[in-house]
């Protein structure tokens, strides 16, 4: 068997085509522009290049975009005025501080500091508790983006047993809640985990969110089964000097044995902006007291 390709890059495209028609009819209706604001603290090369990423996909939705770039010395006390400000600030309705922050800079301190409301990454502790107990909150973007992913290609989720690999509060946790949200069975591995293998050959549905190049074998993996590859590991390359972009799963060997697996590159990556588009346009609609449009 070979597996079904799971596109990311053409649902993301699609997905933020029908953001960008509901942006269009917000406007049009209510005279809403949702915002995003972006904060990017120092000049980490990967860091700059996703955020500019995500004030180009802004703005291509016809959203506001605002980035905010500080000084990598910025002390916390500054950077929490700048949160404060963004929260006070009516253009904007969603704020994400990139993540890592420099040393001098509590990390856990800024996402408190963000209003709750305009917590489009979700990681504030009011959002992950609200994903937790089941009542609407901001869910973070990778999660949701591999969500519409495994309800496009298995429908009905119910009943299916599913392996998260990693527990990080970005996404191994998040997704763990959102599967149980929807009825499968769940178990959450890490680096503890005992029988990683045997836990893999169980799941209908596996996700991988532990940073380790390759580290799912294609023999691990049950036969038909659906795999969400999150990792994004950079290793030598076969040229001297060039690196290349590999998933926490060894792809070649998954693809022969799964039902259907997203590529690293062009699998869960894309949908991340894209989800992060979609929050936006929620928490604008959930400020200005307007109905959500459906936009999975
Ligand atoms: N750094 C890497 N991924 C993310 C993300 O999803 N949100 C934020 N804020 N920082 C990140």
């Amino acid at each position: 068997m070979t597996a079904r390709l799971i596109d990311g890059k053409a649902f993301a495209a699609a997905l933020r085509e029908r953001i960008a028609g509901a942006v269009a009819t917000l406007n049009r209706a209510h005279g809403l522009q949702p915002g995003l604001a972006v904060v990017l603290v120092g000049e980490d090369p990967a860091s700059t290049i996703y955020v500019r990423s995500k004030g180009e996909a802004t703005h291509a939705a016809g959203m506001l975009s605002v980035t905010e770039r500080l000084p990598a010395d910025t002390p916390e006390a500054e950077l929490l005025a700048l949160v404060g400000r963004l929260n006070r600030d009516p253009r904007i309705h969603g704020i994400l501080v990139q993540m890592p922050l420099p040393p001098q800079i509590n990390a856990n301190a800024v996402i408190a500091a963000i209003d709750p409301a305009k917590d489009v990454d979700g990681f504030h502790v009011e959002n992950a508790g609200r994903l937790a107990v089941g009542l609407p909150a901001m869910v973070p973007c990778t999660p949701l983006g591999c969500m519409m992913m495994l309800r496009d290609v298995l429908g009905e989720l119910r009943g299916r047993s599913a392996l998260v690999i990693g527990r990080s509060n970005i996404v191994g946790r998040p997704m763990a809640q959102l599967l149980v949200a929807a009825d499968c069975t769940v178990t959450v591995a890490h680096s503890r985990t005992r029988d990683l293998p045997g836990e893999c050959r169980r799941a209908e549905i596996l996700v991988a969110a532990v940073g380790r190049p390759e580290l799912v074998r294609g023999d691990w993996i049950r036969p038909g089964a659906t795999v969400i590859d999150v990792g994004m590991n950079r290793i030598p390359g076969d040229q001297p000097g060039k690196t290349r972009l590999v998933g926490d799963v060894a792809f070649a060997e998954a693809r022969a044995v799964a039902g259907a697996i997203t590529p690293v590159p062009g699998g869960v990556g894309p949908m991340t902006i894209a989800c992060l588009l979609a929050n936006t346009v929620t928490a604008a609609c959930r400020q200005g007291g307007i109905a959500v449009p459906a936009l999975a």
